[in-house]
């Protein structure tokens, strides 16, 4: 008879630890980091309602007719919603779908399919907030509001049934801003970062949200922006480590900031960063999502085009105009040897001048003092 009291006793006791571990939780969870799936009354919205509304909508012939006549599918499939990261979290169709929870379903809103788009993807808003406020002051969003019903919403980029790890792998950036801005996504695939990125997979060289940012991208022909550029690059470029890997010089950026254009660039910025100002940038002479290896004779700083790059300002440039620039390198006995002659005998014909006078002065000095020291004694 003892031992159904034990056992009684002991799931008492276990039923007591498992309360105060409860209660220790919920006090415990307000000073918890907010993650999105905290930021909903429950942890898991909308959960257990999948098995619901696949009941009709696992049915793949299951569609309707939208008002303006299009056919719309209703099918939604298991296959996509286990390889898509919401479902397996346990968030299911009423964490987005809120409104709609039995059949018949509420009336519809929206007249065609891009309607319906711009309807339901608000329901992204609801856990993923600190993202839509950004996109709120995109050139994206500005395309929307001045009345472009294209310009992108979450899920055009991210999908809403099959949303995965947006930058896995990382190509897959670039491919989907590549899904509207085409001709973009065909220089940059040929280029010498976009073409490391798709043909390759390396991670090293930049996808388009580098360079644009994601949800908040601005626009990229402003004054500051252009005046910015050279950081851009020098993100990448200017680091030795990463540059070795590919046997590239990582001083391009030191010594385009001592050249002509660099000197004129950081005075703007330093003052009038809002001010355009056509001093070259590293795109104007290398291109923008088109740049190729400098020994591509398709790159436009490759000599065979360099003259044509410069006469895009500098018009009136003659031939010898390019040779008598030094570009990224610093003048050496090797690359650029007459420069180097003068450079060297300037330097030391300067010093030599500077110690001379010196030594004189000196002199002139010495020779006066010990004159009065002379006539002082007489
Ligand atoms: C009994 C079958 C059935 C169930 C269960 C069901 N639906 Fe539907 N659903 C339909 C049919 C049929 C339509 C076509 C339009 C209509 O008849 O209202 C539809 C249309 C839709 C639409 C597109 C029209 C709209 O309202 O925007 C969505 C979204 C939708 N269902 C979501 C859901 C969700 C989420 C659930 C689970 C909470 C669910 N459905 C459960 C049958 C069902
Ligand atoms: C992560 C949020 C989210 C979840 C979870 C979700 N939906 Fe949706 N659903 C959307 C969005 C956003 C749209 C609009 C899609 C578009 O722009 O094409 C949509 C569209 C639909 C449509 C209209 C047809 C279509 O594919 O565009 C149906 C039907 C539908 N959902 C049913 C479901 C059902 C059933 C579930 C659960 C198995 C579910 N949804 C889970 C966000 C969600
Ligand atoms: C009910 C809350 C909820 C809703 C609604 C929701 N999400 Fe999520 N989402 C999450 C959670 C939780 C995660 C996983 C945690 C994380 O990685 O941030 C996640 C992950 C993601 C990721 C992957 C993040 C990564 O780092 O890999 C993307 C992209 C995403 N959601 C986009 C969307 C889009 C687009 C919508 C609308 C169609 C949406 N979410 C609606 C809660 C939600
Ligand atoms: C123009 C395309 C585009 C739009 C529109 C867009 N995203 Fe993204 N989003 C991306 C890309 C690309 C990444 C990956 C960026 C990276 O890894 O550099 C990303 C990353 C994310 C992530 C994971 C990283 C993070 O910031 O937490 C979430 C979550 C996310 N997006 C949600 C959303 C939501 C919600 C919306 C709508 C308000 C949205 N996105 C609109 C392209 C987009
Ligand atoms: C669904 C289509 C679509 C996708 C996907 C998309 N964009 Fe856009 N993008 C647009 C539209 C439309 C505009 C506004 C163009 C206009 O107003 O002329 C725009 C504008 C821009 C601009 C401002 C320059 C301009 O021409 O106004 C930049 C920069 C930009 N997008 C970069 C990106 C990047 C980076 C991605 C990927 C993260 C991306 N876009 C994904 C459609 C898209
Ligand atoms: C290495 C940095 C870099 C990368 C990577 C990059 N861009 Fe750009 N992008 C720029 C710069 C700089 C400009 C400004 C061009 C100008 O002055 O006109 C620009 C301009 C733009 C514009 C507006 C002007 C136009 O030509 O229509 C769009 C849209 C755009 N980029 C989209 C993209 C997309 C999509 C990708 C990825 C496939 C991408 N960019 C990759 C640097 C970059
Ligand atoms: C995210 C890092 C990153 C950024 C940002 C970046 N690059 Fe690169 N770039 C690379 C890497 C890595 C390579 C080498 C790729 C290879 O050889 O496969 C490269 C190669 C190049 C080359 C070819 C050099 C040669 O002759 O082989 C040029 C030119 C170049 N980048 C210019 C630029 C300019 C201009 C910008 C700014 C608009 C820029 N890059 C931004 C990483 C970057
Ligand atoms: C995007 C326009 C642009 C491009 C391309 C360009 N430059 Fe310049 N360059 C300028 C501007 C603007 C100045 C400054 C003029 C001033 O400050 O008065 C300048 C100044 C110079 C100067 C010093 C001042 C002078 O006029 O003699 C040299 C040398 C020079 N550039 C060489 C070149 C060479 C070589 C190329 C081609 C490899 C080139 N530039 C390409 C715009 C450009
Ligand atoms: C006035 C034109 C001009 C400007 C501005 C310019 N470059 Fe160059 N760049 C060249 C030329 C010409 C070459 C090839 C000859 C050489 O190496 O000097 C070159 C070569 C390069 C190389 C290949 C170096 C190597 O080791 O082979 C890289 C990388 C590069 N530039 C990046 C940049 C970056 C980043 C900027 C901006 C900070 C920039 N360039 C600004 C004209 C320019």
């Amino acid at each position: 008879m003892a031992k159904p009291d034990i056992s009684l006793r002991a799931a008492m006791l276990v039923a007591l630890g498992a309360l105060i571990v409860a209660i220790g939780l919920a006090l415990a969870a307000p000073v918890r980091a907010s993650s999105p799936a905290d930021s909903l009354p429950n942890a898991r919205p909308g959960q257990g309602t999948e098995a619901y509304c696949l009941s009709c909508h696992g049915q793949p012939d299951l569609s309707m007719t939208l008002p303006d006549g299009e056919a719309l599918s209703l099918y939604v499939s298991r296959q996509t919603l286990d390889a898509s990261i919401h479902s397996p979290l346990g968030i299911e169709c009423q964490a987005c779908h809120t409104d709609i929870k039995t059949y018949p379903h509420p009336a519809i809103d929206y007249a065609n399919r891009r309607e319906l788009s711009r309807s339901y993807y608000l329901a992204c808003r609801k856990c993923h907030s600190d993202n839509y406020e950004k996109s709120l002051d995109s050139m994206h969003a500005r395309a929307a509001q001045a009345g472009n019903a294209n310009a992108p919403i979450c899920t055009d980029c991210h999908g809403a049934h099959d949303v995965r790890p947006p930058d896995q792998p990382r190509s897959h950036i670039s491919e989907t801003c590549g899904k509207c801005h085409t001709q973009i996504l065909a220089d940059y695939r040929n280029s010498i970062h976009g073409s490391a990125l798709i043909e390759q997979g390396n991670p090293d060289v930049p996808v388009c949200t580098d360079c644009h940012g994601v949800h908040n991208i601005q626009d990229p022909r402003t004054a500051q922006f252009r005046i910015e550029t050279p950081d851009l690059c020098a993100g990448c470029h200017a680091n030795s480590e990463l540059m070795s890997k590919y046997g590239l010089s990582a001083d391009v950026y030191n010594l385009y900031n001592i050249s002509w254009h660099g000197v004129d660039v950081s005075v703007y910025k330093a003052n009038w960063p809002t001010i355009w100002h056509e001093s070259a940038v590293c795109t104007d002479c290398h291109g923008i999502h088109n740049i190729l290896a400098t020994g591509n004779p398709a790159s436009q700083v490759n000599p065979v085009n360099l003259l044509a790059t410069c006469r895009k300002c500098h018009a009136d440039a003659g031939p010898n105009w390019v040779d008598a620039w030094t570009g990224h390198n610093r003048i050496s006995p090797r690359r650029t040897p007459f420069l180097y002659t003068v450079e060297q005998f300037y330097s030391t014909f300067a010093s030599l001048v500077l110690w001379l006078s010196v030594i004189y002065v000196v002199l002139q000095i010495i020779r006066a003092v010990a004159g009065r020291v002379r006539r002082s004694l007489r």
